[in-house]
């Protein structure tokens, strides 16, 4: 079976770094820019935590404290669904017109077996947009946030918890993809414009390598 979506109309980006590393941030400067729909993995699993009557709930909450990753038919499925109603609802602009659609999956893949299903089953990502920082950085960022953002998982214990689920599964898939040429590293230590510069400036880079009008 080829992929729910065909890559020659769909543009998936997936954007990584670790915790804190400012990806949610640049994904919304870059919808901005692009008219993105922006899919945060992370809170797609929030919303399903506290939908009535989800049966994943509390194994969202678990993963999710314990800075595990969630089996990944869950998050796959949240995404996919997310996708398809995105792409039904429809969204202005060329980028969108005669059933296209450009989506930046934040946060996803986490680990390898959901690279593999999704890239299978879902849609070929054109691109990886790497967010790297230290984790002195990082820590200053989740906890400043932990401060207003009402997240089980922004305080000390979860994050240490966090950086090592990241190094352990999600540094291997992004050295998956770099063999592949997809990733595009940008320095994330700077400030929320120097970062998004660079990260608009990759992304048209990708459109004119693709054909696309911005
Ligand atoms: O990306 P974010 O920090 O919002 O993710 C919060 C948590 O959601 C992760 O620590 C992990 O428990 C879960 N998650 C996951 N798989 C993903 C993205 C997030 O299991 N692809
Ligand atoms: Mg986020």
């Amino acid at each position: 079976m080829p992929p729910t979506f065909d890559n020659r109309k769909i543009m998936v980006i997936y954007v990584l770094g670790g915790p804190g590393a400012g990806k949610g941030t640049q994904c919304g400067r870059l919808v901005e820019d692009f008219g993105f729909c922006h899919l945060s993995a992370g809170d797609l699993l929030r919303a399903e935590q506290n939908r009535e009557g989800s049966n994943y709930g509390d194994l969202i909450r678990t993963c999710i404290r314990e800075g595990n990753i969630v089996p990944m038919e869950v998050t796959v499925k949240l995404l996919q669904n997310a996708m398809e109603a995105t792409l039904k609802e429809g969204r202005p602009g060329d980028g969108w017109a005669n059933g296209k659609g450009r989506f930046l999956v934040d946060g996803f893949p986490r680990k390898m077996d959901q690279a593999l299903k999704f890239d299978e089953e879902v849609c070929l990502a054109s691109m990886v947009v790497f967010f790297q920082t230290t984790e002195e950085v990082m820590l200053k960022r989740l906890l400043k946030r932990g401060e207003t953002s009402g997240r089980e998982d922004d305080n000390v214990e979860s994050i240490k918890k966090r950086f090592h689920t990241y190094k352990d599964q999600t540094m291997p898939v992004i050295h998956y993809y770099a063999k592949q040429g997809k990733v595009a590293e940008i320095d994330s230590t700077a400030s929320v414009e120097v970062v998004h510069k660079e990260a608009s400036t990759l992304v048209k880079k990708l459109f004119a390598a693709q054909g696309t009008p911005a």
